[in-house]
Formats: C-alpha cells, sequence, structure tokens
C-alpha cells in the first residue's frame, strides 16, 4: 500500500532549506503538521543525516526526502528501501536514471505494508532548451518531461516533480491519481527570489496539482505559521 493519505491532509510541503538540523526543527516546532508536510532535501540531510527525519516524524510531520537518486538501479534500489523503512512519506529519483532504475525500486517495495510514495523529477526546472542540448539532448523541455513523465507512470512510480506550468499538460496526458509535486510557488503578496516562472498556490492547484512545495515565502516571514495558515485560506 502507497502511503498517500499521510498524517496530514494538506497539499502544501514545507521545504525546509536548512544546514543544521537545530534550524529545520525550530522553524518545524512553529508549524503544525496537521496543516503541512515538510521537505527534507539535500543541505540539511547530508549535514544531520536520518536523526532529523527521526526528530521530524517525533513532531508529527510527514516527510518527503527529496534526494534526486540517480545512479544504477541496484543502489537507487537499496537507498529507496532504507528511506521507506526510516518511514518517509515521499522519496524522489531522476527518471533520467530510466525504466530499470524506476522498476527496481517498485520491485524493492512491492513487499511493503506501506511504502513511501515514489516520484520522479523529470528535467529539472533550471535547464532550458540550450542547456540540455550540452548534454545531447536536442528537445524542447517539455516534450523531454512529458517523455520521462510516461516512462515514470510506466514504471510504477507515483508521480513526477514538475513546475506548475507543467501541470496542465501532463495532467491531459497522464493517468488519473498520478501525483503532480510542484516547487516555485508563491503566494501573491511573495517575494520572488530566485523562482521565476512561478505561480500562486491557488493557481497551480486549479491547474492540477497535488502537493506545493513553497519555502522561503513560510519560512522567512516574520511569523511563518500565519503563512502558511494565509496559504491555505486562500486554497479553501
Ligand atoms: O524557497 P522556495 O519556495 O523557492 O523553495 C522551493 C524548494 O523546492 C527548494 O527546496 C528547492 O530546492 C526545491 N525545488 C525547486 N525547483 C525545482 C525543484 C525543487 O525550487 N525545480
Amino acid at each position: 500500500m502507497v502511503n498517500e493519505a499521510g498524517r496530514s491532509g494538506s497539499p502544501v510541503v514545507v521545504a525546509l532549506d536548512y544546514r543544521s538540523s537545530t534550524e529545520a526543527l525550530a522553524m518545524a516546532s512553529r508549524l503544525d503538521p496537521q496543516q503541512c508536510r515538510v521537505k527534507v532535501g539535500k543541505e540539511l540531510f547530508t549535514a544531520e543525516g536520518p536523526l532529523v527525519i527521526d526528530k521530524l516524524q517525533t513532531l508529527g510531520f510527514d516527510v518527503f526526502l527529496d534526494m534526486k537518486y540517480h545512479d544504477i538501479p541496484n543502489t537507487v534500489a537499496s537507498a529507496v528501501k532504507v528511506a521507506a523503512d526510516m518511514g518517509v512519506w515521499m522519496v524522489n529519483v531522476h527518471a533520467a536514471g530510466g525504466r530499470r532504475m524506476m522498476t527496481a525500486c517498485v520491485e524493492r517495495l512491492a513487499h511493503y505494508n506501506q511504502r513511501p510514495l515514489l516520484i520522479a523529477v523529470t528535467v529539472l526546472t533550471s535547464m532550458e532548451r540550450e542547456d540540455l542540448a550540452e548534454v545531447g539532448l536536442d528537445v524542447d523541455p517539455l516534450v523531454q518531461v512529458q517523455r520521462l513523465a510516461k516512462l515514470t507512470a510506466e514504471s510504477g512510480f507515483d508521480g513526477v516533480v514538475c513546475s506548475a506550468h507543467e501541470v496542465v499538460p501532463l495532467r491531459a496526458t497522464m493517468p488519473t491519481g498520478f501525483a503532480l509535486v510542484t516547487p516555485g510557488i508563491r503566494p501573491i503578496s511573495a517575494d520572488l527570489g530566485d523562482q521565476r516562472r512561478v505561480m500562486t498556490p491557488k493557481q497551480a492547484l486549479q491547474a492540477g496539482s497535488d502537493y506545493l512545495v513553497i519555502g522561503r515565502p513560510i519560512t522567512q516571514a516574520t511569523d511563518p505559521s500565519a503563512a502558511l495558515e494565509a496559504i491555505l485560506a486562500e486554497l479553501a
């Protein structure tokens, strides 16, 4: 069974982009696990390891472990199994690792009663057409996104990370229930930071996104809990 329901019904996943568990836990303790989930990325996990996941779970949070694994099938399947054993709610890989890498993950977790949502990154939103051409992919980014999303679904994964602007074309082509996880979300009033092609939370959900990854508009707010509540109110 896929760990879909989780502990929170909220679509908001707060990115805890910190160097230390002290900072990450201080932020988490200001948030309500009924109102959001949290994302642990490479920086925090590299600095602090599994203990920070355990502590966030003890506070009641569903954890998205954003490691974007990309390696040979056995190595990635083994890493995903460790993540599943830690009880994370969602974990991701790079779809560019291919069908055998993704099916190895699904097969390795086949006997779990509750497994994490398995999500793939298609094309990094930082990559433009010229960047793809430089790595030998002379293709429009959206064509590559669609190709890798199809491969992801065929491999038995549960969804993809995508830009909010890719949600509409992916919703039109992907199977019902295929999860779309979107960063680059900015409430109407927010500072854009280094994000460029952004959408508001409401626009992203209306377009068909399932989970909104939101970092700085919440974590850098004077009152993070109020910022989260304002976003949820905008969605209601
Ligand atoms: O602070 P902000 O809302 O921009 O944080 C977004 C989070 O989503 C960060 O953790 C960032 O690494 C992640 N992310 C992203 N764009 C992607 C994939 C992930 O911003 N394409």
